[in-house]
């Protein structure tokens, strides 16, 4: 059985951060990958120096590709905030595993954005509403929504354990 765990969200939901407290907190053995990371090993440049040098298409084909072939189990899985929306991904993340959505508002994405030190190539202040209420339907669509307000990563982190192994 498929047993991975995997993160979607917008970008500023903390993906990267909860699926490293996720792995610490886990009593089983798990593998730690995010797709942002691999992709950037794989071509040899940076998220924003791919969206510079060859642009968004090539990165989604790029993401595309990685979710193709990836052959995790026993796995955190964090995603970039837009790969559930290209090409067959959403389906093919459906069955990879079981995918929780970091729910957060608006407001506490646009700070958290605000207060990383991460360039991120399609943030762009004033569509950033647009793109929020364009990304939640399919995000709602998770197998489980986290509503992480107010809560630390470690209590999101125990939320999501609690679901998978329930
Ligand atoms: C993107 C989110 C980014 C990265 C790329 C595109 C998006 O990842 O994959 O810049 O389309 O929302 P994070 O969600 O980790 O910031």
């Amino acid at each position: 059985m498929n047993k991975n765990i995997i993160l979607i969200g917008m970008m500023g939901a903390g993906k990267s951060s909860v699926a490293r407290v996720l792995q610490n907190t886990m009593d089983d053995d798990f593998d730690l990958i995010d797709s942002d990371t691999i992709i950037e090993k794989k071509i040899g440049l940076s998220i924003p120096q791919i969206f510079a040098d060859k642009g968004e298409f090539f990165f989604r084909d790029l993401e595309e590709n990685f979710i193709k072939n990836f052959s995790g189990s026993n796995t955190i899985l964090s995603t970039g905030g837009g790969m559930p929306f290209y090409k067959n991904n959403w389906k093919l993340l459906n069955r990879l595993g079981t995918t929780f959505f970091l729910s957060h508002s608006l407001k506490q994405l646009l700070e958290n954005i605000s207060k990383s030190k991460r360039p991120r190539p399609l943030f762009n202040e004033n569509n950033f509403r647009e793109l929020y209420e364009a990304r939640l339907p399919l995000y709602q669509k998770a197998d489980y929504s986290i509503n992480c307000a107010n809560l630390h990563q470690t209590e999101i982190a125990r939320k999501i354990i609690k679901l998978y192994k329930a």
